[in-house]
C-alpha cells in the first residue's frame, strides 16, 4: 500500500497541471506545442509567430485584452483596438514595454520582458506595426 501511495504522489508531481506557472506571473517561454515548426521566412512572419505563441494567449488574437488566459490576471491587458489609447501611445514605447516587461516600465509585472528580442529590432518593429494595425479597423 505505502509503495502504491508514493507511485501516486510522483507520478502526480511529474505530471503537473500548469498551475506552477502561476508562481512568476508569467508563462515560461515555451515551443509552441502545435503549428508549424519552420523557420520564419521574414522579421514580419516572425513576428506573427511570436504574437500567436507567446503574446495572444493573453492578448487576443487581434489584441483585444482577451486572451485565453487574460481573466485570470489582476491586471488585464488592455484592448489594442481602442483609439484613445492607440493615439496616446508612442512607438517607442509598445517597443520598449516589449522587450523590457511591464514591472521595468512601471506596469503590471504580468507583461514579460523579451529580453531575447532586444538585439532583433526588426522583429520588435514588426511586432509594433502588427498592435498599431490593432487599432485600424
Ligand atoms: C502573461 C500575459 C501576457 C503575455 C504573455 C504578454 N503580455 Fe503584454 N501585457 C500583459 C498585461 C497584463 C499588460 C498590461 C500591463 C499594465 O497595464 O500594467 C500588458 C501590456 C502590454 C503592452 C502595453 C500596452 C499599454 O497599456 O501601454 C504591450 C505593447 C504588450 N503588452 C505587448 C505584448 C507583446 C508583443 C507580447 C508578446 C511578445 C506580450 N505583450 C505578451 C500581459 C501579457
Amino acid at each position: 500500500v505505502r509503495i502504491a501511495w508514493t507511485l501516486t504522489v510522483v507520478v502526480a508531481a511529474a505530471c503537473g497541471d500548469g498551475s506552477d506557472r502561476a508562481a512568476g506571473g508569467a508563462p515560461a517561454a515555451a515551443p509552441p506545442l502545435f503549428g508549424e515548426a519552420r523557420a520564419p521566412a521574414t522579421p514580419a512572419e516572425e513576428a506573427r509567430q511570436i504574437w500567436q505563441t507567446s503574446c495572444a494567449g493573453c492578448h487576443g488574437p487581434r489584441g483585444r485584452g482577451d486572451g485565453a488566459v487574460a481573466a485570470s490576471l489582476a491586471v488585464r491587458p488592455r484592448d489594442h483596438s481602442d483609439p484613445a489609447w492607440q493615439a496616446a501611445t508612442s512607438d517607442a514605447a509598445i517597443a520598449d514595454v516589449i522587450v523590457r516587461g511591464g514591472a521595468a516600465v512601471g506596469r503590471s509585472p504580468a507583461m514579460p520582458a523579451r529580453p531575447d528580442l532586444a538585439d532583433r529590432r526588426d522583429v520588435v518593429d514588426e511586432l509594433v506595426a502588427m498592435i498599431r494595425g490593432f487599432g485600424a479597423r
